[in-house]
């Protein structure tokens, strides 16, 4: 991996010292901005907007127009990999993504097909390469995927279940979408981004022993076969007990959900990964007063050190204010300061 970087947000995932804390917001294009919702109802509809490179461009940049956020995510889903594999993705109106074609057996696992990503997902690769073209090296760009665990949840009516009845059948499932996914992630780092998040949104319902075996066994997994040029994020929501055995899998930085005490995560963690997080995404619904004072919370609970990122403990609510969003990243820039240099 390149140790060196001009870019803020860069140089915080690699521990290296900083001016400011970097910020960068989970899902911050989306439907709290109406420039969003107004691109997303001329394309009729999300999928429209992702499987188009230049709309996927034009919206990764939306946020980066309103708002000084130190980096930028590629405007894409983590649901496009079983897409790709040929279960038919759609969104039924506020019930969220769902599946034409649902995973119940070994033969409807042995029907998929692992993606060729500059086939299949060619659309987020040319997005990649667009939106890099656009960002002239001034932002980074993050490319992303989900954990075959999320993802899973997805794929079948009750994962869960499954994980209990059926272990080998969840299991094979898992090994198509690890595999899918380390194509995947390789094919974006090729196209350009700079860093790459897994996304393990559902780990945090896993006990202990099913999250070692299945969150922690297959990012481990994807990691080892992803080129490290880039820096790496992990996240799993509700996964703070978690944190010691997460440093091992081979990821460079773990994002941390609102529940964390970041002071006590650094300790925890040592210096083995920098950390990315963690305000509740609720408290956008406040005002800009309360959030710089929370955003002051948290800079001061992590303190002077390398290796913090600011974000959300999860992605922004679709209906806050905008200009809450504002007042977020100019308080992290403005009250960190103090604790740099
Ligand atoms: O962060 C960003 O700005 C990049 C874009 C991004 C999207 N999805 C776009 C999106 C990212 C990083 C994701 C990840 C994702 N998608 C996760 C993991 C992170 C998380 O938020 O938990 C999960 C579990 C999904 C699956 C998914 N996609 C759900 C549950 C939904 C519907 C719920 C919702 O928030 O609307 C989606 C649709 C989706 N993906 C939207 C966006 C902007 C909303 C679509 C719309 O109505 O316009």
């Amino acid at each position: 991996m390149s140790t060196s970087s001009p870019h803020r947000l860069i140089r915080a995932f690699l521990r290296q010292p900083v001016d400011k804390t970097p910020i960068w917001l989970m899902r911050q294009a989306g439907r709290y901005l109406p420039e969003y919702r107004a691109l997303r109802e001329k394309a009729g509809g999300f999928l429209a907007l992702a499987k188009n490179p230049e709309l996927a461009c034009e919206i990764t940049l939306q946020p980066l127009k309103r708002f000084p956020l130190d980096g930028a995510i590629i405007f894409t889903d983590i649901l496009v990999i079983p897409d790709a594999m040929g279960l038919g993705l759609y969104f039924a109106e506020n019930e969220g993504p769902k599946f034409k074609k649902m995973i119940c057996s070994q033969e409807d696992i042995n029907k998929i097909i692992i993606p060729d990503p500059t086939e299949k997902l060619n659309y987020v690769l040319e997005a990649i390469k667009l939106t890099k073209k656009e960002l002239n090296n001034k932002t980074p760009l993050i490319g992303f995927a989900g954990s075959p665990w999320t993802v899973a949840t997805y794929m079948i009516d009750d994962a869960k279940k499954m994980l209990y009845q059926n272990p080998e059948l969840l299991h094979n499932l898992l090994a198509k979408l690890a595999e899918s996914t380390v194509l995947y992630l390789n094919a974006q780092i090729d196209a350009g981004v700079d860093a790459i998040m897994l996304f393990d949104t559902w780990g945090g319902l896993l006990r202990t022993p099913d999250y070692h075996n299945i969150s922690l066994y297959y990012a481990k997994k994807i990691f080892s076969g992803v080129n490290h040029r880039v820096p790496r994020i992990f996240f799993t929501k509700h996964g703070g007990q978690w944190l010691e055995e997460m440093v091992d899998i081979g990821c460079d930085v773990l994002g941390l959900d609102w529940t964390v005490d970041i002071n006590k995560a650094r300790l925890r963690v040592g210096d083995k990964v920098a950390l990315q997080g963690n305000m509740d995404p609720m408290m956008l619904y406040t005002n800009p007063k309360k959030i710089q004072e929370e955003v002051e919370c948290i800079l001061k609970s992590y303190g002077k050190h390398v290796g913090h990122a600011f974000n959300l403990g999860h992605g922004i609510p679709k209906d806050i204010p905008v200009e809450n969003v504002a007042a977020l990243v100019d308080a992290v820039h403005e009250l960190s300061t103090k604790y740099h240099g």
